[in-house]
């Protein structure tokens, strides 16, 4: 068996599965996992949290059976869709075998979805990997530049290695400070990170503001964009960055299989961007990150636009309904594009979180230093009510 196993670098077999002698066949290696892809431990601060202990619900605990209602980790309460469902369940039989040509697949599946080479196209095990990648591969030597509160993965990241973060404050809109972000990269900056829309505000960035500033910024440093929030975005303002990606800036675009694909817990993400950032993202990814199951329900989903549809159509009702309560009941809200919205609660969002919890209900975690507000993941029209129901009768409760 030891005789069939041919080793190659990760970069060796992206140079393959971009050619065009890449086909979906069964490729004749397994990949060498890349060396020294996790170096750099500085043991003085923690590394990405582990879900030990997190605000995310175990899935022991999850809405069947115990009746959680889960708007705490932006999930898509519909998924996954019923096109990835069958071809999890046809591809069961396939699991005993490394996903190799299933990856190449998906490499051409994507890179034809967003008009680019192969060798533009890394995929992972969710898009949480890519940032991590990013972060290892493109942060060091210089300074991380992003916004604060903002998803806190490339923060995290980060400890692991001599990178010194600078978190600029959003503005008062909830939406990043281009003009001061582009301030904080003229010195050093090697990694730029924007999230947009973005975690936990759900606010946009205008599109042609930032493409203005990626444009500037990619000068001087690797600007990634996460573009997880995507699909349901619905403001004609929105510009996505993978036009830059095209155009061969060193621009890292990421996107999620886990939000509107609803495939958070099978993980499956991509990075695109020009082929030698991706090489140098690809020395440190895990070999076969994006699973034999993630990629056939992936290729699916790319295939289901009625689930999609259907799932952006109910996000948007949701959206708005919330929002309508919320500034109903006089709380100011961020003009969300996500599934998730954030209010202004005025005091502090543990006590809520605590007491909801009681109430089998969990919601956002806090978001220094915007902890008096409240994130709440979108769910179902009865997930929704409940927690309607359960917030009034705690601010009755809070004001007795
Ligand atoms: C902005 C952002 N990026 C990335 C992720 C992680 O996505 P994935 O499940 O693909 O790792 C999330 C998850 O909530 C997110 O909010």
């Amino acid at each position: 068996m030891r005789k069939e196993i041919t080793r190659l670098g990760r970069r060796q077999f992206l140079r393959w599965a971009s050619s065009a002698g890449a086909v979906a066949g069964a490729a004749p290696f397994i990949l060498a996992h890349p060396p020294g892809s996790l170096t750099g431990h500085s043991g003085t601060e923690p590394a990405r949290q582990s879900n030990h202990g997190s605000e995310v619900v175990p899935a022991t605990a999850g809405d069947t059976g115990s009746g959680v209602i889960r708007l705490n980790a932006n999930e898509n309460p519909y998924g996954p869709s019923p096109a990835a469902r069958r071809a999890i369940e046809q591809a069961i039989t396939e699991s005993n075998r490394y996903p190799i040509a299933e990856e190449v697949e998906l490499i051409g599946v994507l890179a034809k979805k967003h008009d680019l080479s192969r060798d533009q196209v890394l995929p992972g095990c969710g898009s949480t990997e890519l940032l991590r990648v990013a972060v290892a591969a493109l942060a060091s030597p210089g300074r991380l530049i992003l916004a604060e509160p903002t998803y806190e993965d490339p923060i995290w990241y980060s400890r692991a290695f001599d990178i010194k973060a600078v978190k600029v404050p959003l503005d008062d809109q909830g939406a990043h400070d281009l003009p001061a972000m582009e301030r904080a990269a003229e010195k050093d900056a090697s990694l730029v990170y924007v999230c947009n829309p973005n975690n936990p505000t759900g606010v946009l960035a205008d599109g042609k503001k930032l493409e203005a500033f990626v444009r500037r910024a990619s000068k001087r440093a690797t600007v990634l964009v996460d573009e997880a929030y995507h699909d349901y975005i619905t403001d004609p303002r929105y510009a996505s960055m993978v036009p830059l990606v095209a155009e061969g800036l060193p621009v890292v675009v990421t996107r999620t299989f886990s939000k509107i694909y609803g495939m958070a817990g099978l993980r499956l993400g991509y990075a695109l961007s020009d082929k030698k950032t991706i090489e140098r993202m690809a020395e440190h990814i895990t070999f076969s990150g994006a699973n034999m199951l993630a990629i056939h329900a992936g290729l699916a989903s790319l295939g289901d636009r009625a689930f999609v549809k259907h799932c952006r159509k109910e996000n948007g009702r949701a959206r708005e309904d919330l929002q309508h309560a919320l500034t109903e009941r006089g709380y100011p809200v961020f003009q969300s594009q996500t599934n998730f919205v954030m209010f202004k609660l005025g005091s502090d969002v543990r006590e809520l979180i605590a007491d909801l919890k009681e109430e089998g209900i969990r919601i956002g975690r806090p978001f220094p230093p915007l902890t008096d507000h409240c994130r709440i993941s979108l769910g179902t029209p009865e997930q929704m009510e409940r927690f309607v129901e359960a917030f009034d009768r705690w601010r009755r409760a809070a004001a007795a």
